[in-house]
């Protein structure tokens, strides 16, 4: 069964071909970070203007590069959210107008339920993920500890009580005037670095919930006081904070739950050291996508398709966005 896959909600224009769920035929991303880094941040409507530019190309090369027809395809899977309306509104419309024209059926897929499936597309001679089973999905807009009993079956145990862990490094990033995308600046700095700066953890005792403000406004407070002496000593203190306590409550829910795998999610999972600390720090299996995987792409999109489909989950063409969709 071939699944087309389309992804638009945030600034990555991405269309790909996905077989079984599991195999990658194709996967392309047109990424706008470059113009949305001239303005430090992403501006909504450049991003759907660019979504518009870059879709039909994207779907175009997805289509080329798996070596398909409109004839091979099975399905079509898009997201409807969570994310920028301007942007989810374009692929859910071009994904209406293939469905409709080639007589496809369709299905609209939650944004962070795809970045979990991201765990379906890895190498299979580790097997397709085992339930029940955790997962940290960590991106620009959100944290969350999820539990996963099967497929679509998802209750979230945990969350961000402020800042998400992604929005954290791009705060940080900023702070330290390392730039935007955030993530990949810190990681990068950090190499040349110690983790020498003592930073605030804030635990939350007694739940599984995150808060990243704390850490975020002392960096802050340090960097106005003229306190910080070396930018990578910085960065390798900040990612460390982080990283640490995504790791160590995300273990404590796995064993909590007795869970049979952690899976790791979202584009903050494409950090070495978060990759690498969880891998190391975990009694339980851990699964971990290819950083490319990790970051918005539309692969995951229809390995989530796959499953909405034989879960017989099928939209209508009224399928709408729905900008603050939640997981479950
Ligand atoms: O999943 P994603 O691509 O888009 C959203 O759904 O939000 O995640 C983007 C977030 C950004 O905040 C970015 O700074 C962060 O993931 N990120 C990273 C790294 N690569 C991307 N954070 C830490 N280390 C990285 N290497
Ligand atoms: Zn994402």
């Amino acid at each position: 069964m071939k699944i087309l896959g389309i992804e638009t909600s945030c600034d990555e224009t991405a269309a790909a071909v996905v077989a079984d769920g599991v195999r990658i035929l194709s996967n392309q991303i047109a990424s706008q970070v470059e113009i949305h880094a001239r303005y430090g941040g992403i501006v909504p409507e450049v991003a759907s203007r660019q979504h518009v530019l870059a879709i039909i190309p994207i779907v175009d090369q997805a289509m080329a590069e798996a070596e398909v027809n409109w004839s091979d395809l099975d399905g079509i899977a898009v997201t409807i959210g969570p994310g920028l309306a301007g942007s989810l509104l374009v692929g859910v419309n071009v994904a209406k107008g293939i469905a409709l024209a080639r007589g496809l059926p369709i299905t609209g897929v939650n944004h962070l339920e795809g970045h979990i499936y991201a765990n379906w597309l890895i190498d299979r001679d580790a097997g397709t993920p085992l339930f029940p089973l955790a997962c940290l999905i960590v991106s620009g807009g959100h944290s969350d500890l999820v539990l996963m009993r099967g497929h679509g079956d998802y209750v979230v145990v945990g969350r961000t009580r402020d800042d998400a862990a992604g929005e954290a490094f791009d705060k940080a990033a900023r702070i330290l005037g390392l730039g935007y995308p955030g993530g990949p600046a810190i990681e990068q700095a950090a190499k040349g670095g110690a983790a020498s700066i003592e930073l605030p953890r804030a635990w939350l005792k007694q739940t599984n919930d995150f808060s990243f403000s704390g850490v975020k406004t002392a960096l802050l407070r340090l960097m106005e006081g003229g306190k910080i002496s070396s930018l990578a000593d910085a960065a390798a203190s900040f990612q460390e904070a982080v990283i640490d306590v995504l790791v160590t409550k995300t273990v404590a829910v796995a064993k909590e739950y007795r869970v049979k795998q952690i899976l790791l999610a979202g584009g903050v999972a494409s950090n070495g050291l978060l990759r690498n600390r969880l891998t190391g720090n975990s009694p339980i299996p851990v699964l971990v996508p290819e950083p490319i995987l990790c970051t918005d792409n539309a692969a995951m999109i229809a390995a989530c398709g796959y499953y909405r489909f034989q879960a017989g989950k099928i939209d209508g063409l009224d399928l709408d966005v729905i900008p603050s969709l939640k997981l479950a």
